[in-house]
């Protein structure tokens, strides 16, 4: 038995970091949202035991290193089915390393597969559970669209879906790691927050210039090295009609929010001039 599947990458609309938990987590507060930019999924199913993945990218471990491994392990786990060996093949849309969820999308995605492969019916609530013990991303993206996420992110709010809006995302040649950035986050000193209530209520109005004037990360106050590029990116959208443009997750790919594809298409050759690594996307709706 095989399946193919898109796993799709999220963004972060707003990013807001509350406070620090005894368990050195920290408490979210950030609007997600699922773009059309994705890996594809391919999940064989043979008589045996294991689990096992392949990515086109070399350097992705195949172990269960990979979050799409943990996630067909964690499922199995969940479910007790033995009796079959799941080979996964990941053909990588989305950068790494960037802030986009890729891994997380991966996880998700395999959760999915699995659950209708071997019709078990855990449903997205289950799904997400079993998602949280595998990365902080991963709940949101068992169904995507347009979510409040809090906690560690796995407290989902279901929201409005945002107008159909046109992403372009790039990614300078660096990486920050995540764990780092938030361990230089200092909650009580943060200056500037994300109106995430604002961005709600603009969401519930359909109100796109509401949301993108919002649009703001935390992260991005903190960031070690990198900020030229960051602020370059974020102008260069802004100058090519972008509504809004903000730094994703722990970043370092900045996206820019349009309404105009033509806008967003010229603001992506622009910066196809000056950045390996830029993306055209759409934004998508929740998966039932
Ligand atoms: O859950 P995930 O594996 O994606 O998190 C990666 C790292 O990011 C964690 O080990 C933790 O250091 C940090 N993190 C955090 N608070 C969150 C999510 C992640 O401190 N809400």
């Amino acid at each position: 038995m095989t399946e193919e599947s898109l796993a799709n990458a999220k963004i972060n609309i707003s990013l807001d970091i509350v406070s620090k938990m005894a368990n050195g987590y920290h408490n979210i507060r950030t609007i997600m949202q699922t773009v059309s930019l994705s890996d594809r999924i391919t999940i064989r199913s043979d008589p045996g035991e294991g689990v096992s993945a392949e990515a086109d990218l070399p350097f992705l471990p195949n172990d269960e290193r990979n979050i799409a491994v943990k996630a067909a392990m964690a499922f199995f786990k969940h479910t007790g089915i033995s009796g079959s060996r799941i080979s996964i093949s990941i053909k990588k849309g989305i950068p790494v390393c960037a802030g986009l969820g890729g891994g997380s999308a991966d996880g998700a995605c395999v959760l999915r597969m699995l659950d209708k492969m071997f019709g078990t019916g855990l449903g997205s609530e289950t799904l997400e559970t079993i998602g949280g013990t595998i990365g902080s991303d991963v709940p949101f993206c068992v169904s995507g669209g347009t979510s409040l996420a809090e906690g560690r992110g796995e407290i989902l709010t279901t929201l409005r879906p945002i107008p159909q809006s046109h992403i372009v995302i790039c990614k300078p040649p660096f990486s920050f790691s995540t764990p780092q950035l938030f361990s230089r986050v200092r909650c009580e000193k943060i200056r500037a927050r994300p109106d995430t209530e604002g961005i709600i209520a603009a969401l519930d109005q359909g109100d796109i210039i509401g949301i993108a004037r919002r649009m703001y990360n935390v992260f991005e106050d903190v960031i070690p090295h990198g900020t030229r590029d960051i602020s370059e990116i974020k102008n260069s959208l802004l100058d090519s009609g972008a509504l809004g443009a903000v730094m994703t997750g722990s970043g370092p790919a900045v996206l820019g929010l349009f309404d105009n594809a033509t806008k967003a298409q010229n603001a992506y050759e622009l910066l196809k001039q000056g950045y390996k690594e830029c993306y055209f996307a759409e934004t998508t709706g929740r998966i039932a």
